[in-house]
């Protein structure tokens, strides 16, 4: 089965009251962790690569490999690009195969937004990719970049921006953020549905896609602090209003942290209790299923789209 976008995968979800995952890839570990959980599930599946991604394993491994699951797997599987930082990187990736990519024009003025993300959309389309932009600003860590205040997406543009550009999905700011610590210690877990409410009627039926949503799962924090690591004060999206999201007009929720954490506490907590083993498949075999166990919660507790594929 060849690559998909997301237009008929969204469009179910909408109107399923379910979203997508859309999962961060870097390595064949992660690629298989991610693809037997679907498979397991049979569950729709967006694989995305941010640019530091393509940076570290390069463009054609990564390709290669999401041409492996897709062979593995026979599932519905769209390849995403994370964060696109210009058209340069967008069109480098529309002409290398994937089936989707973001415009990340968020840190720029309203009108420069519109018009970076439409001159994406153009090209995008020209060649049968869909393409999501982006209103309104996380807080969090995200590659180099430290954004301290969240600033919410506003309702008030939103039919402006996507009539402007035709963008296919837009993601928006209401409380979620990247990284790992996403509150502050004390602080309570919350997220703006009065403004996610507002968009989806500004918008019916429209696509909308929330960034920085891991949960955090303290269990793995706490391993992960266990077994030598440091991170306190991690804290994530609590998943019951993540799955609120989804019964919404949100139909794709991005994680990369949390898998991150599940791999981390894996190889920790190995090495740590086989302090001599040295061949990479003893640690990675653990890894993989860490990462598999993960997909399988989202798939369960956030998104609520097992049997969807
Ligand atoms: O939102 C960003 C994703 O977590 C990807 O992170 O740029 O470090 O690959 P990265
Ligand atoms: P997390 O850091 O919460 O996993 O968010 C990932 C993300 O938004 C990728 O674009
Ligand atoms: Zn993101």
């Amino acid at each position: 089965m060849p690559l998909v976008t997301t237009t008929e995968m969204f469009k179910k979800a909408y109107d399923g009251g379910y979203a997508i995952g859309a999962f961060n890839v870097n390595n064949m570990e992660i690629v298989q962790g991610i693809t037997e959980a679907a498979a397991e599930e049979s569950a729709p599946l967006i694989l995305q690569v941010s640019a530091g991604a393509r940076k570290y394993a390069k463009h054609v491994y990564l390709i290669k490999l999401v041409e492996a699951a897709l062979e593995d797997t026979h599932l519905p599987i769209a390849l995403h690009l994370d964060h696109g930082p210009d058209f340069e990187t967008c069109k480098s990736c529309i002409d290398g195969g994937f089936s989707s990519v973001m415009i990340d024009g968020s840190s720029l003025p309203f009108a420069d937004n519109i018009a970076e993300t439409k001159k994406v959309v153009e090209y995008a389309h020209a060649h049968g990719v869909v393409v999501e932009g982006e209103l309104g600003q996380l807080a969090g860590v995200e590659d180099d970049v430290n954004v301290e205040h969240h600033s919410y997406t506003d309702p008030g543009q939103v039919q402006e921006f996507v009539e402007k550009t035709g963008v296919d999905s837009l993601a928006i700011a209401i409380g979620t953020s990247h990284g790992a610590y996403k509150f502050k210690p004390g602080q309570k877990p919350q997220l703006r549905f009065d403004i996610l409410e507002e968009i989806k009627v500004r918008l019916p039926g429209f696509p909308i896609v929330l960034h920085g949503a891991s949960s955090v799962i303290p269990e793995l924090v706490e391993k992960i602090n266990k077994y030598g690591g440091n991170m306190p004060d991690a804290i994530g999206i609590p998943e019951d209003m993540l799955r609120q999201a989804a019964q919404g007009a949100v139909c794709k929720i991005n994680i990369d942290s949390d898998l991150r954490l599940a791999m981390t506490a894996s190889l920790r907590e190995h090495m740590a209790l086989n302090p001599a083993d040295f061949d990479p498949r003893q640690y990675l075999k653990p890894a993989r299923a860490a990462i598999k166990d993960m997909v399988q919660r989202k798939i369960t507790n956030v998104l609520g789209c097992s049997g969807k594929a």
